[in-house]
């Protein structure tokens, strides 16, 4: 495959993860605006465009690996925004003086660090063939094992908040 083939894949892939991403949003507001048959439709074209970005991920070079590689580059990826982008996202947010980006851009580094730790363990847990249910939180994104938590360790969302994964 040519760099210029791999390029364009790797441009689709971002724009329609964004599009899908928009979509999602674009449908939440609808819904709150009162049209749930706008959502939907907003739901369903999100779900088209991540078809998309799912196919071109899959047609990149050395994008997905065995699960043992795909769990490690996860992890990786996870410490990377952890220690190196986050930080950077959260001192420019801070200096601007845009609080609730600096807030957002926070909590998700501090989910950022506990979807490494969860990795982690998956990846000791892989040979010993233990199950969990994971549920996500819906405000900030933290993962819990099991069972949801009475309150958000990261943004304080109640119970109510988390969403089991299928
Ligand atoms: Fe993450
Ligand atoms: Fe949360």
């Amino acid at each position: 495959m040519s760099e210029k083939t791999d390029k364009n894949l790797s441009y689709a892939f971002a724009a329609e993860s964004k599009a899908s991403a928009r979509n999602m949003v674009f449908a939440q507001k609808a819904e709150r605006d009162g049209y749930p048959q706008i959502a939907r439709l907003f739901r369903a074209v999100a779900d088209a465009e991540s078809v998309h970005a799912r196919k071109y991920l899959m047609l990149m070079r050395g994008k997905i690996g065995s699960t043992e590689e795909n769990l490690e580059a996860a992890f990786q990826n996870e410490i990377k925004a952890n220690v190196e982008e986050y930080p950077k996202l959260i001192r420019e947010a801070s200096e601007e003086g845009v609080t609730a980006t600096e807030r957002a851009f926070s909590q998700s580094r501090d989910v950022e660090d506990r979807h490494a730790e969860l990795y982690k363990s998956a990846m000791n847990n892989m040979l010993a063939d233990r199950q969990t249910d994971y549920y996500v939180c819906q405000v900030c994104g933290y993962v819990n094992e099991d069972e949801p938590p009475e309150k958000c360790p990261v943004c304080g969302a109640v119970k109510g908040k988390f969403k089991q994964a299928l």
